[in-house]
C-alpha cells in the first residue's frame, strides 16, 4: 500500500521503516530540515535500538521529503504521527496535529479515497475533531472525496520501539467505518500474521503469540492509550508507595514485588521499586488525562495519586542522601545515569534531572553519569555551574561523597565496585534503581542505600 507518514519522531519514524520492511510503499514527511538531510543520508536523527540498521536496509525505499504535496495526494494510508506536547495546565497541545490536518487537507486530490490513520497520542474526541475539521476544509475547497479516520494508538517503549512494532501484543483500531477497518487489516496483515521474514538483528521471539487486533469505537481507543499507560505509571507507584513502607518495617521490596507477582491478576512486570517513573509519556499522558477529568468535572484521585508518589519518590531520594551526608554544602555527588530509562538518550521528565537540579540547588558540586544521553543533558545544564560530565561511571565518582545510581543501564551490572571505592572519597551508594546486590556494593566498603529495602 502507498503510505505516507507525517512527523519522524520516535513514533512516526520507527512505524514508517518497519511498514516499508514489511513491503509498503512509505514517504515519510518531515518538516525540520536537519532531521531531514540526517535521513536522507541514510542516519537516523534520534537514538532508538536497531533504528540505523533498518534504514540501512530500507533507505531506498523510503522517500523522505518535507513536502505533503509530494506523496499525500497518491497514498492510499496518511498517517499521523507529530509531537502533542504538553502544555502548560497539562493538556495535549494538539497545534501539530492540527497543522498537520491542515496540510493533508490541502493535499487530498479531488475524487481520491484515503484512510487517515491518528497515530498520536491525542484527547479523548480528537477523532471527531479530526473529522470536522477535514470535512470543513475539504468543503471550504469545494473538493470531495473519499476519506476515512481511524484512532490507531501506538505502545512503543522507547529502546524497545522497533521490537513493539515488529511484534506488538495489540493493535488497536478505533474507527466507525468498514474501509478504514480493512485498509488497516491489509497494512499490518505481516505483522499480525507474522508472515514477514524478521531483520537479522531482530529476531522474531520464541513462542510468540499472534497480536490481538482490537476494533473499537474511536473514543475507546483514545482512551485506551491513556489507560494503558496510567495504568502502568500507577502499577509502578504502587510498589513505590509499599517500598516506602517496607524501608519502615524492615521488609525487603523486591521479595514484596516478587511475592505478589507471581499472582497472574498482578503480574510481576512494571513492579520494579526505584526513583519512580518519567520519559515522554507517563508524565504527559496522566497529566492529560486529569486535565480531560477536570473539563468534564470528573475526579480521578487514583491517577492523581499515582503522580503525588511519583514524585515524592525524587524528593525522597535527595532526603535520603541529606540524611547521610548532613547537608550538601562542599559535598560532591555521582549520579549514573541521567536518561528516563536505559536503552535511550531521552531526558524528558528524567527523576535524575530533577534529583541533579534539587542537589545543586543545595549547594553539591554535581558529576553527572550517562553512556548515551550527554549530548542531551549538557543542553539541559547549559550556563549551570557545580556540574561536570562523564561517559566513564568511575571518572565521575573521583572524590565523590556519594554515588547515585538513577538509571540501570545493562552495562554498568558488572560495574567494579572494589574500583568504584578507590574513587571515592566517602563510601556512600543510592541504587535508586534497586539494581545491585546489596551485599556486593556491602562487600566492596560501601553503605548501600536502596529503595524500600
Ligand atoms: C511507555 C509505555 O511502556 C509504552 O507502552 C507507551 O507507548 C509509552 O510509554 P516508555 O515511556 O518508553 O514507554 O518507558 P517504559 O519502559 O514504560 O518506562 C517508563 C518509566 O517507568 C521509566 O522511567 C522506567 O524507569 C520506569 N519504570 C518502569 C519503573 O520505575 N519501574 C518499572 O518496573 C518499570
Amino acid at each position: 500500500m502507498k503510505v505516507t507518514v507525517i512527523g519522524a519522531g520516535y513514533v512516526g519514524l520507527t512505524t514508517a521503516l518497519a511498514l516499508a520492511y514489511i513491503g509498503h510503499d512509505v514517504a515519510v514527511v518531515e518538516k525540520d530540515r536537519e532531521k531531514l538531510e540526517i535521513l536522507r543520508e541514510g542516519r537516523s536523527p534520534l537514538y532508538e535500538k536497531g533504528l540505523d540498521e533498518l534504514l540501512k536496509i530500507v533507505r531506498e525505499d523510503v522517500f523522505f521529503t518535507e513536502n505533503l504535496d509530494d506523496c499525500v495526494p497518491s497514498a492510499d494510508i496518511v498517517m499521523i504521527a507529530v509531537g502533542t506536547p504538553a502544555k502548560k495546565n497539562g493538556e495535549a497541545d494538539l497545534s501539530y496535529v492540527e497543522q498537520a490536518v491542515k496540510g493533508i487537507a490541502e493535499s487530498l486530490r479531488p475524487g481520491g479515497s484515503y484512510t487517515i490513520v491518528i497515530k498520536s497520542t491525542v484527547p479523548v474526541g480528537t477523532n471527531e475533531m479530526v473529522s470536522q475539521k477535514l470535512s470543513q476544509l475539504l468543503n471550504q475547497r469545494n473538493v470531495s472525496c473519499d476519506v476515512h479516520i481511524v484512532s490507531n494508538p501506538e505502545f512503543l517503549r522507547e529502546g524497545m520501539a522497533l521490537q513493539d512494532t515488529f511484534y506488538p501484543e495489540r493493535i488497536v483500531v478505533g474507527t466507525r467505518s468498514r474501509k478504514a477497518i480493512s485498509d488497516l487489516q491489509q497494512l499490518y496483515q505481516p505483522i499480525t500474521q507474522q508472515t514477514f521474514t524478521p531483520p537479522e538483528f531482530l529476531p522474531r521471539p520464541n513462542g510468540l503469540q499472534l497480536p490481538h487486533f482490537i476494533i473499537v469505537e474511536p473514543a475507546s481507543a483514545e482512551m485506551i492509550k491513556y489507560a494503558a499507560n496510567a495504568f502502568l505509571a500507577l502499577k509502578i507507584s504502587f510498589i513505590n508507595e509499599i517500598a516506602g513502607l517496607c524501608e519502615k518495617v524492615g521488609a525487603d521490596i523486591t521479595d514484596v514485588a516478587k511475592g505478589i507477582g507471581t499472582d497472574k491478576r498482578i503480574g510481576n512486570s512494571f513492579l520494579n521499586a526505584g526513583i519512580g517513573w518519567g520519559g515522554s509519556c507517563f508524565p504527559k499522558d496522566t497529566l492529560a488525562l486529569l486535565e480531560l477529568a477536570r473539563q468534564k468535572g470528573y475526579a480521578m484521585p487514583i491517577v492523581a495519586a499515582a503522580r503525588e508518589v511519583n514524585y515524592r519518590m525524587r524528593k525522597e531520594a535527595v532526603a535520603k542522601l541529606r540524611k547521610h551526608l548532613g547537608d550538601f554544602k562542599g559535598k560532591k555527588v555521582a549520579v549514573l545515569g541521567l536518561a528516563f530509562k536505559p536503552g535511550t538518550d531521552d531526558l524528558r521528565d528524567a527523576p535524575a534531572l530533577d534529583i541533579i537540579r534539587e542537589l545543586l540547588a543545595e549547594g553539591a558540586e554535581v558529576s553527572a553519569c550517562d553512556p548515551v544521553a550527554l549530548r542531551n543533558a549538557r543542553k539541559a545544564f547549559e550556563g549551570v555551574a557545580n556540574i561536570s560530565f562523564f561517559e566513564d561511571p568511575y571518572e565521575a565518582a573521583l572524590g565523590a561523597d556519594a554515588v547515585v545510581l538513577a538509571t540501570e543501564w545493562p552495562q554498568w551490572a558488572n560495574i567494579d565496585f572494589g574500583r568504584l571505592r578507590q574513587q571515592v572519597r566517602n563510601p556512600l551508594f543510592f541504587d535508586g534503581r534497586n539494581f545491585f546486590n546489596p551485599d556486593e556494593v556491602f562487600k566492596s566498603g560501601f553503605q548501600y542505600l536502596g529503595v524500600g529495602r
